[in-house]
């Protein structure tokens, strides 16, 4: 589908600006890598300059392989300030540096890269001190050149450790000191000496200026993150790179990332739990993206304490691979900052995921953050415990992975950490629907 809207608009484009088809180099040769991630499923494994073609025409770019089961393609690297990224827009278009060393790969081909279904970004950062964060995002690309290359993004990942700087910079165009797509009085690229997807102003500032070790820097003006170093503080070394949202390295298990229908409803009312509730917000009520009106669109429990959970029974063994979740939403202006996961094939042994590992939460009611399972979970119940809230634990939530039909119903010995005793009481206190004790 988004191949055929790709090629549409290339003969769209050709057919108004009176030119052949062979103007058009949007056609991509299906034999040839498009990405790293294609490099990667060719056989290669070893980080390094690779040619990939995701326009058709031949294009070097840096290859990490490595990273999290690799695949990723690098659009951004500095390391030295050995490039200047001060630069014009021709320069930001065209792309600047090489491949091995400092780069930006360049407007045009970050566009045709990005356009062919989904991407996953990744931005590794470095501080002086030596200390290493990421940053995640779903769904990126950005627009071609006639909407000033604006910055498409989806949801950040939850399991980042960098904090979120970018999703304030979303659907923003581009901006360079000498093309001014800003909201802000005067050029922030002028200021703060760079070329981004300016607002009024930034959160992040990663074509900003490099400074050294120690080098004073003005307010903004250096390779900032502000979620994690502040504006006062320029980071060593940071890299922005791509891969398909769906990209499982040739090792990893097969293709299975579609959405169990929390959202849609195949999960019906009756499979979800809560350890209390707040007025009629029951379990059920836990689905992504619930907008309704009426406040009670979102989960909520009436007890503030380490007790609380939603649980989902998928009546089946599931391969999962990633949770989607948001906050109160209309329900109330409450979230679910951090928590704990706690699954089960046979409802009797429990196991917690990453050994009881807290996982960054939601920090609004309404955004959402994903955390991907690697590897994937093997569960028929999945249990979600916060340990932080804003208010009160609130939960809207969508789960990904697969049926594993030749699991149904096994009893699989988990060997689990903690035991959850599958004791049920209705109704108490007038809480709908059920209380479960949770036994270390
Ligand atoms: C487009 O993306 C899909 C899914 O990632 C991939 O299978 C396909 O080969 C890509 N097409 C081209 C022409 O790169
Ligand atoms: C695609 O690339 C392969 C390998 O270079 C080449 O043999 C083939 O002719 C190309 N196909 C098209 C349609 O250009
Ligand atoms: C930066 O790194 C590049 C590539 O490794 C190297 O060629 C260059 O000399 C370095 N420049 C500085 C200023 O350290
Ligand atoms: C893939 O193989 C590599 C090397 O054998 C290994 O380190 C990695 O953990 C494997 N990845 C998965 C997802 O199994
Ligand atoms: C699972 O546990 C039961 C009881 O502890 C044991 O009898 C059985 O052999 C175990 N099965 C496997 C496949 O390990």
């Amino acid at each position: 589908m988004t191949r055929f809207v790709f090629y549409a608009s290339c003969v769209l484009v050709a057919s108004l600006l009176h030119v052949g088809r062979r103007g058009c180099s949007a056609e991509r040769n299906e034999s040839l890598p498009a990405d790293c991630a294609q490099i990667e499923n060719g056989g290669a494994n070893r980080d390094g300059v690779y040619t990939i073609y995701p326009s058709g025409q031949p294009l070097d770019v840096f290859c990490d392989l490595t990273t999290e089961d690799g695949g990723w393609t690098v659009f951004q690297r500095r390391f030295n300030g050995s490039v200047d990224f001060f630069r014009d827009w021709s320069d930001y278009k065209r792309g600047f540096g090489s491949a091995d060393g400092e780069l930006w790969l360049g407007n045009d081909h970050i566009h045709s890269l990005t356009s062919n279904g989904s991407y996953v970004l990744r931005i590794d950062m470095e501080a002086f001190s030596g200390e290493t964060r990421f940053a995640e995002y779903d769904d990126f690309s950005i627009d071609a050149g006639p909407t000033n290359y604006a910055l498409r993004l989806g949801a950040y990942h939850g399991s980042s450790t960098a904090g979120d700087s970018l999703s304030h910079h979303k659907d923003k165009p581009f901006s360079t000191k000498d093309a001014d797509h800003d909201t802000y009085y005067t050029s922030c690229s002028d200021r703060y000496h760079g070329a981004w997807w300016y607002t009024d102003c930034h959160d992040s500032n990663l074509n900003g200026q490099y400074y050294k070790e120690g080098e004073n820097m003005p307010y903004g003006r250096g390779i900032v993150w502000n979620a994690w170093t502040g504006r006062y503080v320029s980071l060593k070394a940071v890299t922005m790179k791509v891969r398909p949202a769906a990209f499982t390295s040739d090792n990893s298990s097969t293709d299975c990332h579609t959405a169990l229908g929390v959202e849609k409803g195949t999960i019906r009312d009756a499979q979800f739990t809560a350890s209390s509730v707040w007025g009629n917000r029951q379990a059920h009520r836990a689905r992504l993206n619930n907008y309704r009106s009426d406040s009670d669109s979102a989960w909520v429990a009436s007890t503030r304490d380490q007790h609380q959970f939603l649980q989902v029974d998928l009546l089946r063994t599931h391969e999962l691979s990633r949770l989607a979740l948001q906050g109160g939403g209309s329900a109330c202006n409450c979230y679910t900052s951090a928590f704990r996961l706690l699954y089960s094939v046979d409802g009797l042994v429990w196991k917690f995921h990453a050994s009881g590992r807290i996982h960054q939460g939601n920090s609004d009611r309404y955004r959402t953050v994903t955390l991907a399972f690697h590897p994937p979970i093997m569960a028929r119940y999945f249990a979600i415990l916060p340990t932080q809230w804003y208010d009160r634990p609130a939960l809207r939530i969508e789960l990904y992975g697969c049926s594993r039909d030749n699991l149904a119903n096994s009893h699989t010995n988990v060997t689990g950490d903690i035991t959850v005793r599958s004791v049920f009481t209705d109704h108490k206190n007038n809480e709908s629907p059920i209380h479960r004790y949770i036994d270390s």
